[in-house]
Parts: C-alpha cells; sequence; structure tokens
C-alpha cells in the first residue's frame, strides 16, 4: 500500500517526503483554508510549490460544480505540474468530467466517496482514483473499513483499474486496517503516518538496549 500525505502544509509535506515513505500528497479545500492559503492565485502557486517537493501524485481539488466550470478547471489545474491529479466530486457533473478527463489522459481523484454504488459510477467513468472517507463514514456510526473492503471486493471481481485511496483516516489503525482491506493508498495527516511508529514496547526495549550498553562502557 502507498501513502499519500492529506495536507497542504508544505512543513509537514515535507518531512514526511524527507522520511522517505512518500507516494504522494492530497489536499482539499479546507486543508488549502487550514494552511492559510487562500484566493485563486495563492491556491495555484501553492500546488506548483506542493508538486516541485514530491515525484508522485498530487491531488488538486476542483470548486467548480458544473460540467463546463469542472473541464475548465480541471485542464487549468492539470497543466500546472505533470503530476497533478483533478479532484472532482462525486456528483453528476463530476461523473460526466471524470469521464471527458479520461478520454483525455488526465488522471483524476474523485472524492467524497460514501457508498460502492458511486465508487462503481466512478470506475466506470474512467477515475484514476476514489476516495472514500473512512472517518466521515465511522462518524456517522457506519462501517468506513467496511465500505473500503466491499469496494476492494467489488473491483476485484469487476476488474476495473481505478485505485481506492482510503481518505479521512484518522489513526494509526484505520491505515492497517485500511491496507488489510484492500486499499492501495492510504492518504494521512502527518501525525497520523507518525503514529505507525509508536509502540511502548519499543521505547521501554531500546531504552534498556542502550542502558545495558552504557553499562558496558562505564
Ligand atoms: C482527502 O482526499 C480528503 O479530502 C480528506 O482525507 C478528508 O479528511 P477529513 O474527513 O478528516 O476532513
Amino acid at each position: 500500500m502507498r501513502f499519500f500525505i492529506d495536507t497542504a502544509d508544505l512543513d509537514q509535506i515535507k518531512e514526511a517526503h524527507d522520511l522517505g515513505v512518500l507516494d504522494g500528497v492530497t489536499t482539499n479545500p479546507s486543508l488549502m483554508a487550514k494552511a492559510g492559503i487562500t484566493g485563486a492565485k495563492n491556491i495555484e502557486d501553492h500546488y506548483k510549490k506542493i508538486a516541485s517537493i514530491v515525484e508522485g501524485d498530487v491531488s488538486a481539488e476542483v470548486i467548480a460544480t458544473d460540467y463546463a466550470g469542472i473541464v475548465a478547471e480541471g485542464e487549468y489545474l492539470a497543466d500546472l505540474a505533470p503530476n497533478i491529479v483533478v479532484k472532482v466530486p462525486m456528483i453528476r457533473e463530476g461523473i460526466k468530467a471524470i469521464s471527458h478527463f479520461s478520454g483525455k489522459g488526465i488522471k483524476t481523484n474523485c472524492t467524497l466517496v460514501f457508498s460502492a454504488g458511486q465508487a462503481i459510477l466512478a470506475a466506470k467513468a474512467g477515475a484514476t482514483y476514489i476516495s472514500p472517507f473512512v472517518g466521515r463514514v465511522d462518524d456517522i456510526n457506519w462501517d468506513g473499513i467496511g465500505l473500503i473492503e466491499e469496494i476492494a471486493e467489488l473491483y476485484a471481481i469487476q476488474m476495473y483499474d481505478t485505485e481506492i485511496l482510503a481518505a479521512s483516516i484518522r489513526n494509526a489503525r484505520h491505515i492497517v486496517q485500511a491496507a488489510k482491506a484492500g486499499a492501495d493508498i492510504a492518504t494521512c495527516p502527518l501525525h497520523t503516518i507518525l503514529g505507525l511508529l509508536k509502540h511502548p514496547l519499543t521505547d521501554i526495549g531500546l531504552a534498556k538496549f542502550l542502558e545495558d550498553y552504557n553499562k558496558g562502557n562505564a
């Protein structure tokens, strides 16, 4: 399973990149605003900066919700850098636009996916990635990881090429479960990726090894 970082914060993107485990970046309008990036020109410049830090795919989300607007904005975003992927919401006009982008060889990430039916439609339209929101499904007391499992099973049966990008990941356990459930990628905040490092027995074990080594050198 590949790792994308789910942020627009350049320092966090660089930190994850320096760790050597980063395969791409996802953003959304809320993450841009959280990083203090507002206004179309600033957002565009920011996408270029992000795309220059990582070699992998960088999802840039369209704001338009009508077909012509999504196509115009998506083609513009795709031209900003070779690794930009156009992130399109799971709406009727979005599906039409994904089909258009697919025909032109422009990579897409269909976002705001909450059901297996939506995942089928996005795959049929030729989406490169779909983003089921695991955490937000859990938030309404449904089963976010169960959704990943169901989509992975039906994509395998139907032999769809669309990749499952598990999004709205809230903790390290979600990453492990998404990997088991068949997600191709997990996009996570930096603290969640770093959460994979943590185990109290690792800390206790290392402290003991260092203590014993230093006894020998005393
Ligand atoms: C990424 O593509 C999604 O926009 C993001 O993971 C949503 O996460 P949230 O539910 O924590 O806002």
